[in-house]
């Protein structure tokens, strides 16, 4: 799946990948004050090269994702943890989860009426998204805030508090990744018919994504994040 799209406004493009500021630069296109202009219209008046430009941005996001798997996240501070979690990870779910919901409609139309599963695996899918789109609310709104304060100022009630919304959240994640594994199931492992089309196979393939993402994601809160705090699931509370 590509990341950039010349729909994208040029300050998205950047805060996705603060490292696109040196390719826009070397392009000339103003990402401060013409920000929150398309991409497109920069193309278009500057007479760029939109093809070169989008595989420029999408090999240094590559890059940087490689660059970033090798960080050891035992070393960074919880809040940094967590601000590298909402930066990349939710970052990506909340891109990705509207894209999948016209997808998922759209093969449901077109392909509903001779693969019935695809009831399932919309109704699944939207289920799943509904669900997460809480779940980030309640991990920045409220965990995640709480975990920050407790960095700095820890107490027993804090403590308490953030236990039992770290073990909700522990207890979400196993349902997503119940969901997860159901489509999977439903799917035969994501294989497209034969007389799928190119949307059903995009669909698909943005569906493995988010599985795979979801499975870094939900690691690095489950294993590192609530486990080095003492507040995951199997963990008895404690005194601080
Ligand atoms: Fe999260
Ligand atoms: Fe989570």
């Amino acid at each position: 799946m590509s990341i950039f799209h010349t729909t994208q406004r040029i300050g998205e493009v950047v805060s996705i990948l603060p490292q696109a500021s040196e390719i826009l630069k070397e392009f000339r296109i103003d990402f401060c004050c013409g920000g929150h202009r398309p991409l497109s219209e920069a193309i278009k008046e500057q007479d760029l090269d939109e093809k070169l430009l989008l595989s420029r941005l999408e090999n240094a996001y590559e890059e940087a994702k490689r660059l970033n798997d090798q960080v050891d996240y035992r070393e960074m501070t919880s809040s940094q943890l967590i601000d590298y979690i909402v930066g990349t990870h939710h970052v990506f779910v909340k891109r990705v989860l509207p894209e999948i919901s016209e997808l998922t409609a759209t093969i449901l139309r077109v392909h509903g009426p001779s693969h019935r599963d695809l009831f399932r695996v919309h109704k699944l899918f939207h289920t799943l998204k509904t669900e997460l789109e809480q779940h980030l609310i309640k991990e920045e709104e409220i965990l995640f805030p709480m975990i920050k304060l407790y960095e700095d100022e820890p107490s027993d009630d804090l403590y308490k508090n953030m236990k039992e919304t770290a073990v909700e959240t522990e207890e979400e994640h196993e349902a997503a990744g119940d969901i997860l594994k159901e489509l999977r199931e439903i799917t035969a492992d994501y294989s497209v018919p034969k007389d799928g089309c190119g949307t059903y196979r995009r669909t698909f393939e943005t569906l493995e994504e988010l599985e795979a993402d979801l499975f870094q994601h939900i690691h690095l809160e489950n294993n590192i994040l609530f486990q080095r705090l003492g507040v995951g699931l199997n963990e008895k509370q404690k005194t601080v």
